[in-house]
C-alpha cells in the first residue's frame, strides 16, 4: 500500500485525456495544463456515452465524480481507491449531499471474498445532552435540530475515507484526494438541477455569510446551467487533507476554525470531538436469499434488520406470480414494511445503547409467525396509535457504487442529512450536517421524516443516531452480482428492497429494476406513498377499497447501482433525478 510515489499531475488534464481513452465525448483541456484550464475556464464535460474496454464500473449522482473514479480504476486503483476519489469529488460537485462535514456507511467486499462494513457516521458531540433539542415549553424544537451549528454531529467522512485507505487502499492517498481539490479550485460546470437547487435555497444560504459567498452569485444573478462553481476555501481544505491525511481533521487550523465557528453559531462542537472521533468496523449481516448472499449493514443502520425481515417474509407469498404492480403485491409489501418499521423504530439505535439484540428480531420463527398471523395481501392494518402528520420528504443523501477488475466492490451511502445539511458552512468551505435530527429529540415524537423512535435513539453524547442508509452488495456463487443503495430517509429501505425484488424476483433487466415505480409505507403515518402517476389506477382503487390510505409522492429514491449482466457490468444511474447530471460508467467484468 502506498509505495507508488505520487506524481502531481493535474486531475483536470488527466480527466481530459482519460475521457478520450474512455471514448467519451468531451471538451478536452487545451494544453493539458491546469493554468490553461484556469485561463480559459475549460472544463471536462462528459456526455453519458458508455466507454468501451474498461474493466470495472462506477455509478454516482454526478458526472465529474464518476469519471474521476473511473480514471482511478484505469490507473490500476482498486474499488476502494475509486470510491475514495468519488466520495471526495462529490463533496465538491454534489454539495447537497456529498460532503466533508457529514458521514455515512462504507460496505466493501474484497476480491478474496472478505466483507467489511466501515461506519463513518456522525456522532453526538461530547457536550450533547438529552434535552438539547427541547424548547422552553419542553416540546421538540425542530429548527434547533435541523438548522444551524447546533444541529451538527461530529463529521466522520474524512476519518472514514482515511481508514478505508489505510486498510484496503492501493494508490497513494494524495492521488485520490487531489481530483476533488482541483475541481474545487478550478471550478466545474454545474448542472441545470444544481443551478435550480442553489437558486431555490438562496435565502437560506444568505443567512450564513460563508455559504452565501460560495453558493450565492456575487453579481446577484441566478445560477444557470454551465456556470462555473469555484470553491476556493474548500480547495485549500482538500489540499490539506491530500497532504496531511486525516490529521488535517484531528487538530490544527481546520479544526480550530470549525470549532470557533460552531461556538459563534450556537453549536457545541469541541476540539476533542475531532481528536476522538473513531470510524468503526462493524459486522456485515449476510442474508441468504434465493441462492444469493445479500450483504447488509448492521446498526446504527436499520438496513440489516429491515432487509432480513422483509426478504424472507415476502418469500412466503407468490409475488412473482402476482406481478410487481398487482394490488396484492403492493399491499403485502406495504403491510410488511409497516411491521418492519415498527421494530426498527422501537428497538434500534446505536448498538452500544440497544437494550435488545437486534438479531432476536430476525429469528425465523418470529418472522414466520408474523407472516402467517399478521400479513394478508388483502387487508389494511392501521397502526396501533394515532398517526403523526406526514412530513415533507427531503430528497438528499447520495449513494455510489464501484466495482474493480479484481472482483472488489464498494457501496457507499453518505449524507449531510437534509439537502445541504444544516445550511451552515465551516471556514474550511465545507457544509455541516444536521444529522442530530436523526436522533429522537423526544422519544415517542416524530422527526423530520415522521419516524417515531425510542429511548434507544435518544440524544446521548458520543452516540451515533439511527440511520436508514443501506448500502448493499449481492453475491452469487462467490462473485459480486450487484452493488446498490439510495438516498431518501426512510424510503431508502423500501427503495433498496424494491430494487432487489425487481431484479431478483420479477427478473427485470438492470435499467428496469432501477427505473420501475416505487412506493413506500412505514409504521406511522400508515399512508402508502407512491410515485405520482406510476402505480396504475386499478391498483390504487384496489388499495383504497381495502381502506389503505394512499398519497402521491415525488420520485422515491435515487439508486446508483451496478449489476452483473452477462460478461458486462451494467452501471445504472437512476433516471429519476435526470437533471443532476448523473452518470454511470460501465465496463467488462474481467
Ligand atoms: O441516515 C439517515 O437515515 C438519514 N440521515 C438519511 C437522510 C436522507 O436520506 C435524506 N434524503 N433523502
Amino acid at each position: 500500500m502506498m509505495q507508488t510515489p505520487f506524481k502531481r499531475t493535474s486531475f483536470l488534464a488527466l480527466l481530459g485525456l482519460g475521457l478520450l481513452t474512455l471514448a467519451c465525448q468531451i471538451t478536452p483541456i487545451p494544453s493539458g495544463r491546469v493554468d490553461a484550464a484556469r485561463e480559459t475556464g475549460a472544463r471536462a464535460e462528459a456526455t453519458l456515452e458508455t466507454p468501451t474496454g474498461i474493466r470495472g464500473a462506477a455509478a454516482s449522482a454526478e458526472t465529474h465524480a464518476t469519471l474521476a473514479a473511473m480514471q482511478v480504476l484505469e490507473e490500476g486503483g482498486n474499488a476502494v481507491d475509486a470510491a475514495i476519489t468519488l466520495g471526495f469529488a462529490l463533496a465538491v460537485t454534489y454539495p447537497n449531499a456529498g460532503n466533508l462535514g457529514g458521514g455515512g456507511f462504507f460496505l466493501y467486499r474484497a476480491p478474496d471474498g472478505a466483507d467489511w462494513y466501515l461506519d463513518f457516521r456522525e456522532v453526538a458531540p461530547v457536550a450533547a445532552t438529552r434535552e438539547m433539542y427541547l424548547g422552553p415549553d419542553g416540546e421538540p424544537d425542530k429548527a434547533a435540530s435541523t438548522r444551524g451549528w447546533k444541529a451538527a454531529g461530529v463529521p466522520g467522512t474524512v476519518f472514514g475515507m482515511w481508514e478505508a485507505h489505510q486498510r484496503w487502499g492501493k494508490l497513494p492517498w494524495e492521488r485520490l484526494v487531489e481530483p476533488a481539490a482541483e475541481l474545487a479550485e478550478y471550478g466545474f460546470a454545474i448542472s441545470a438541477a444544481e443551478a435550480a437547487a442553489l437558486n431555490r435555497l438562496r435565502s437560506s444560504f444568505g443567512e450564513d455569510p460563508r455559504a452565501a459567498q460560495v453558493f450565492v452569485r456575487a453579481d446577484g444573478r441566478d445560477w444557470a446551467e454551465g456556470d462555473l462553481l469555484v470553491q476556493t476555501q474548500l480547495a485549500s481544505t482538500l489540499h490539506a487533507i491530500a497532504l496531511q491525511g486525516e490529521e488535517a481533521f484531528r487538530t490544527g487550523p481546520i479544526v480550530q476554525a470549525t470549532v470557533a465557528a460552531s461556538k459563534e453559531g450556537g453549536g457545541i462542537l469541541l476540539p476533542e470531538d475531532f481528536a476522538e472521533y473513531e470510524p468503526l468496523i462493524r459486522p456485515v449481516h449476510r442474508i441468504a436469499w434465493r441462492g444469493l448472499e445479500v450483504l447488509t449493514v448492521t446498526p446504527p443502520s436499520s438496513g440489516s434488520l429491515f432487509l432480513a425481515q422483509m426478504l424472507p417474509v415476502l418469500e412466503e407469498f407468490p409475488l412473482a406470480t402476482w406481478g410487481f404492480r398487482d394490488p396484492r403485491t403492493v399491499q403485502l409489501i406495504g403491510e410488511a414494511e409497516a411491521l418492519a418499521f415498527r421494530d426498527r423504530n422501537r428497538w434500534l439505535g446505536d448498538p452500544a445503547s440497544m437494550e435488545r439484540p437486534w438479531e432476536d428480531l430476525i429469528d425465523p420463527r418470529y418472522l414466520r409467525r408474523r407472516a402467517v398471523a399478521e400479513l394478508d395481501p388483502e387487508r389494511y392494518t392501521p397502526p396501533p396509535a394515532t398517526a403523526p402528520q406526514a412530513p415533507a420528504e427531503s430528497t438528499e443523501t447520495t449513494h455510489y457504487s464501484v466495482v474493480d477488475a479484481e472482483g472488489g466492490a464498494v457501496a457507499v451511502t453518505t449524507t449531510l442529512n437534509s439537502s445541504y445539511g444544516a445550511k451552515v458552512m465551516a471556514p474550511g468551505g465545507f457544509l455541516m450536517n444536521n444529522e442530530m435530527d436523526d436522533f429522537a429529540a423526544m422519544p415517542g415524537r416524530a422527526n423530520q421524516y415522521g419516524l417515531v423512535q425510542s429511548e434507544a435513539n435518544a440524544v446521548v453524547a458520543r452516540r451515533r443516531p439511527l440511520s436508514s442508509m443501506s448500502p448493499v452488495i449481492v453475491v452469487r456463487n462467490g462473485e459480486v452480482d450487484a452493488v446498490l443503495g439510495s438516498p431518501g430517509g426512510p424510503t431508502i429501505l423500501t427503495t433498496v428492497l424494491q430494487v432487489l425484488l425487481h431484479r431478483y424476483v420479477f427478473e427485470m433487466a438492470p435499467e428496469d429494476a432501477v427505473a420501475a415505480p416505487r412506493f413506500h409505507r412505514q409504521d406511522r403515518p400508515p399512508v402508502l406513498r407512491y410515485e405520482a402517476g406510476r402505480l396504475g389506477r386499478t391498483t390504487l382503487q384496489a388499495l383504497q377499497a381495502l381502506g389503505q390510505p394512499v398519497r402521491e409522492n415525488a420520485p422515491i429514491g435515487d439508486v446508483n447501482a451496478i449489476f452483473r449482466d452477462g460478461a458486462e457490468w451494467a452501471a445504472v444511474a437512476d433516471p429519476r433525478r435526470g437533471g443532476m447530471g448523473q452518470v454511470s460508467v460501465e465496463g467488462a467484468i474481467r
